[in-house]
């Protein structure tokens, strides 16, 4: 978080991160937050009380209550329109577990929206925050510079992005199209769209299917 965009946007006050630990909130000596599921089964859940305890110390830093949102495979998935949802928020909460989930009374009580990053299951919900954060990050007016515009973004208009090319003209016997050499913006213009909307049906035909491109 202290490279590159994330840093820029904390040193131009564009968003402040605070980062707390759980288990500074453990009640016992072993600093211990999770524990064995009722009802048996593999895997450790995440205790209601340390979770909670930290939850409230961290809402009452500031007056602002906070979007909560828990980490966890079991939630939503995260796509780039909830990005841009999230974006719009003063303030987000974003409470990282263990991999096996949280005590249920987390969820209700703190009453926190359940987010995933991804169908696949990660050790901690640290990674899935950061993607997060990263995200959002770069959607706030003033956080990237011109040179990383989000312009024509892979998602930002459901199709996946076009190829790009950058100099050198000839590289390894690779060419870069003609086309993006013509000048003629209308053409590359057209050119661009019919190679996006060729990549997503080859690499994320699910994506066409709710497209009205
Ligand atoms: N924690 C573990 N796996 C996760 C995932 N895919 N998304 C969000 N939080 C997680």
């Amino acid at each position: 978080m202290n490279c590159s965009i994330l840093k820029r946007a904390q040193e131009k006050d564009i968003i402040r991160i605070v980062l707390t630990n759980i288990r500074d909130f453990a009640t016992d000596s072993y600093r211990k937050v999770d524990d064995k599921p009722y009802g048996g089964g593999p895997g450790m859940v995440m205790m209601p009380g340390p979770v909670f305890d930290c939850a409230e110390h961290v809402q009452k830093l500031s007056p602002e209550k906070g979007r909560g949102i828990l980490l966890t495979p079991q939630g939503q998935k995260f796509t780039q329109a909830k990005a841009v949802e999230l974006s719009k928020e003063n303030r987000l909460i974003l409470i990282a577990g263990k991999y096996e989930g949280f005590d249920e009374r987390i969820r209700i009580g703190l009453g926190a929206e359940q987010v995933s990053v991804g169908d696949y299951v990660l050790n901690g919900g640290e990674l899935a925050a950061m993607v997060i954060i990263d995200t959002v990050v770069r959607l706030l007016p003033g956080a990237l510079g011109d040179e990383d515009s989000p312009r024509d973004e892979s998602f930002s208009n459901g199709l996946l992005e076009y190829p790009q090319y950058t100099k050198p003209e000839a590289f390894r016997n690779m060419k870069v199209p003609d086309v993006l050499l013509s000048g003629n913006h209308a053409k590359i213009a057209q050119w661009r769209h019919q190679q996006a909307i060729e990549r997503t049906k080859k690499n994320r035909p699910d994506l066409i299917k709710n497209n009205k491109f």
